[in-house]
């Protein structure tokens, strides 16, 4: 009996852990799939000011277009405690799977996870007057997401060297929501 249960724990485990990558290897991922709404869950950075109030960082997505050779993003910003729209272009650059943009310094991206229905991961590097930093997004196609999902994410912060008291739950705070209607 107890070598029974064994067995299905741990087949159990297999088949977890097997969904749980179901997401995508590096280089096959299908990135107009991407397309559509999305907000902004949690941010994290290891440059913490850079996120906090009034940092340039703390963005809040509200729509992704994937066009041929590049990624539209549209944003929130708070400014002065305005919520201003505005829209950033991030080209592919030759590596695969990854994207450039110019804004407060040289930005490089990359999609660490999706599953296309629910959450994407984003890893990036700010490259600025020789100065560099590190950010890390979880977006969501609703306004929360599962606990789970955000536990996955923080642990992806923190293999990547962003301690946790530096990963920051916008969901608890203005993300300008109102502003996008
Ligand atoms: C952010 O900016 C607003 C408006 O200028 C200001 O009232 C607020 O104190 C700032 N917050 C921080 C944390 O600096």
């Amino acid at each position: 009996m107890k070598l029974l249960l064994l067995l299905l724990c741990l087949g159990l485990t297999l088949v977890c852990g097997h969904a749980e990558e179901a997401s995508f290897e590096r280089g096959n991922l299908d990135v107009d799939k991407l397309n559509g709404d999305w907000f902004s869950i949690v941010v994290a950075s290891d440059k913490r000011e850079k996120i906090e109030e009034n940092g340039s960082m703390r963005v809040f997505v509200q729509h992704i277009d994937v066009l041929e050779n590049s990624l539209g993003f549209t944003f929130r910003i708070k400014e002065n405690g305005v919520c201003t729209e505005f829209s950033l272009v991030a080209d592919k650059t030759a590596k695969d799977g990854e994207y450039f943009v110019e804004y407060d310094g040289e930005n490089t991206f990359t999609i660490l996870k999706t599953d296309y229905d629910n959450y994407v991961m984003f890893h990036l590097v700010n490259v600025n007057n020789g100065e560099t930093f590190q950010l890390m997004e979880l977006y969501g196609r609703t306004k929360d997401l599962s606990s789970d999902i955000k536990e996955k994410f923080a642990k992806l912060c923190v293999a990547h060297g962003i301690t946790r008291d530096n990963i920051i739950d916008l969901t608890k705070t203005d993300r300008c929501l109102q502003a996008r209607g």
